[in-house]
């Protein structure tokens, strides 16, 4: 367990670093919790922590400020969102490239000892995915890289600048790929959410206003495989206490199809089943995607432990609990 030491954690106001953050000061050590949003869309407040609202890590002032006497860097920053928002704003994401150079730099120049990169399945060739039911992707499924195109060059290329970093100057890296993490605290609607915390939204909706239909991006056949937010935070921390220093899959292997999945949130809430409205026009991604776990499972001695299920009737209860609240508290969890 990591203890009593200064931790800086970039995008702690986001979902995975947000949650990131809450365990690290639960386990007794100093944090520095940085964001670009304001205060009021931290999807998470931190009282023990020094936060630091509003800070650009896009400007390398900004990063050596931050990395002044701390021992350990988790960059957990990126402009994303689901597919909505990653297939519509490709130049967007790709400058999340300065936030990890320019925090590489830094962390360099102040001897920082260990550094975590925050990676995606996004960085995985396209072409290995184009089926339905597909085999999980292995490491080695990043090359010959044709990764997803914008978000998903950024997060290969970046990869790649933490191991030369590495290789040239000593410093620790450690590299996770999630595969689409989900829970509670995250975003839910706005442009940036994911299939899980949408369509749980979805089915609210349509509970409440005795709706029979929900609408459905693509044909519903397309599969992917999801991971509870409790399993990504452990995950990144036994890999981030382990030797390795390769990228890593931190994610389930539990495949469902879209339309799978929509069962599942009908039938942990009672809704009688719903006529889908399937858009093909909207962003759809890669035919197929899910996670092999045999490297975490050989070098961390990790797997997920929260079934598909028990994960969505967590984030089901809670956007339904936040959905029923009134007034600005919903904002910065759906703001686009
Ligand atoms: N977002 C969303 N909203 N997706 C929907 C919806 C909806 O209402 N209905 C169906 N889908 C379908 C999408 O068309 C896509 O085929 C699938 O659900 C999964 O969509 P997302 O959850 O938005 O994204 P993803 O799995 O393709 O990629 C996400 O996970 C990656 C890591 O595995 C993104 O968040 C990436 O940024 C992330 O790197």
């Amino acid at each position: 367990m990591i203890k009593n030491k200064k931790i800086l954690v970039v995008g702690a106001g986001g979902f995975i670093g947000g949650h990131l953050t809450n365990r690290l000061l639960k386990d007794k050590n100093f944090l520095v919790a940085v964001d670009i949003k304001p205060k009021e869309y931290w999807f998470q407040d931190f009282e023990n922590a020094e936060n630091h609202y509003s800070l650009d890590m896009k400007d390398i002032n900004n990063c050596r400020l931050v990395t002044k006497e701390i021992d350990y860097v988790f960059n957990m920053a990126c402009n994303m969102g689901g597919m909505g928002f990653i297939e519509n704003n490709k130049a967007e994401c790709m400058q999340s490239v300065l936030i990890n150079t320019n925090l590489l730099i830094s962390c360099k120049e102040n001897k920082v000892k260990k550094y975590f990169f925050s990676s995606s399945a996004c960085a995985y060739n396209t072409k290995k995915q184009q089926k339905v039911f597909v085999e999980g992707l292995k490491e080695e499924d990043a090359y010959p890289a044709y990764p997803e195109d914008g978000y998903g060059w950024e997060k290969l290329f970046s990869e790649r600048m933490c191991r030369h970093f590495m290789e040239d100057y000593g410093i620790q890296v450690r590299i996770a790929r999630y595969h689409n993490i989900y829970g509670p605290y995250g975003t839910f609607d706005g442009g940036r959410e994911k299939a899980p915390a949408a369509l749980c939204r979805k089915v609210f909706k349509a509970k409440k206003n005795n709706e029979k239909k929900i609408e459905v991006w693509g044909d519903g056949m397309q599969t992917r495989s999801f991971l509870y937010i409790d399993d990504c935070v452990d995950g990144t921390l036994r890999l981030f206490e382990s030797n390795y220093s390769e990228p890593v899959n931190i994610g389930s292997d539990e495949q469902v199809s879209i339309n799978q999945m929509i069962e599942i949130i009908e039938d942990i809430t009672n809704t009688k089943k719903l006529e889908r409205v399937y858009q093909l026009d909207k962003p759809k991604g890669v035919r197929g995607r899910s996670s092999n776990n045999d490297l975490a499972k050989k070098v961390l001695n990790w797997s997920f432990k929260i079934e598909l299920r028990l994960g969505l009737k967590k984030t089901y209860n809670w956007i339904s609990a936040e959905m029923s609240k009134q007034g600005s508290n919903l904002s910065r969890f759906t703001k686009s």
